[in-house]
């Protein structure tokens, strides 16, 4: 099995490099993956863009068996389920893993607008919860939330899978 990535700011790739150190596994960036690769069985990681595992697409032909997706909400939001089903994974193992973010104000382009809407949704909300506060907070400040124990369940799947 190999590790493949999707990252556009560097924090979904670390999880991806912490556990191709651990484990030994190849890893690739998944516009990196040659023909011969992409027959390899694959656990893939990519970063969550309003609900959406990003690079995944251009791997459904290959035998992906685990998907990873990397956020800044504290769990997959909504939920696992929802993500799952608007990704279409259902049958393969999804693993959420708290990811990280710079600051507003150094992003750029079409993320930035589409971050800042929904920064303003956030902060117009009557009845901020800590959840609501704490989104709010760190996509104006920037966090932070790669941590190697997150990817505990995914070392024991691959302990189990391979
Ligand atoms: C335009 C945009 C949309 C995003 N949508 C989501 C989302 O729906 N769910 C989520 O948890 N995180 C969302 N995020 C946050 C990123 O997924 C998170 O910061 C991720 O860890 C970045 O990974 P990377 O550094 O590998 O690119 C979004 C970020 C941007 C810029």
């Amino acid at each position: 099995m190999i590790i493949v990535y999707e990252s556009k700011t560097g924090f979904t790739k670390k999880y991806a490099d912490m556990l191709s150190a651990k484990t030994g596994m190849k890893v690739f960036r998944v516009n990196e993956l040659s023909k011969a690769e992409k027959n390899e069985d694959i656990i893939f990681l990519g970063w969550m863009k309003v609900g959406k595992v990003q690079g995944l697409g251009k791997v459904r032909k290959s035998k992906v068996r685990a998907v990873c997706g990397s956020g800044t909400g504290r769990t997959a939001e909504p939920d696992s389920e929802t993500v799952i089903a608007r990704n279409k994974i259902g049958g393969i193992p999804f693993f959420y893993l708290r990811g990280g973010c710079f600051p507003l104000k150094e992003l750029k382009g079409v993320d930035k607008l589409m971050l800042s809407m929904f920064l303003k949704m956030l902060k117009s909300k009557k009845d901020k919860d800590e959840n609501t506060e704490e989104a709010a907070s760190n996509i104006e400040n920037g966090f932070n939330g790669v941590k190697e124990e997150n990817l505990r369940p995914v070392f024991e799947w691959l302990g189990t899978a391979r």
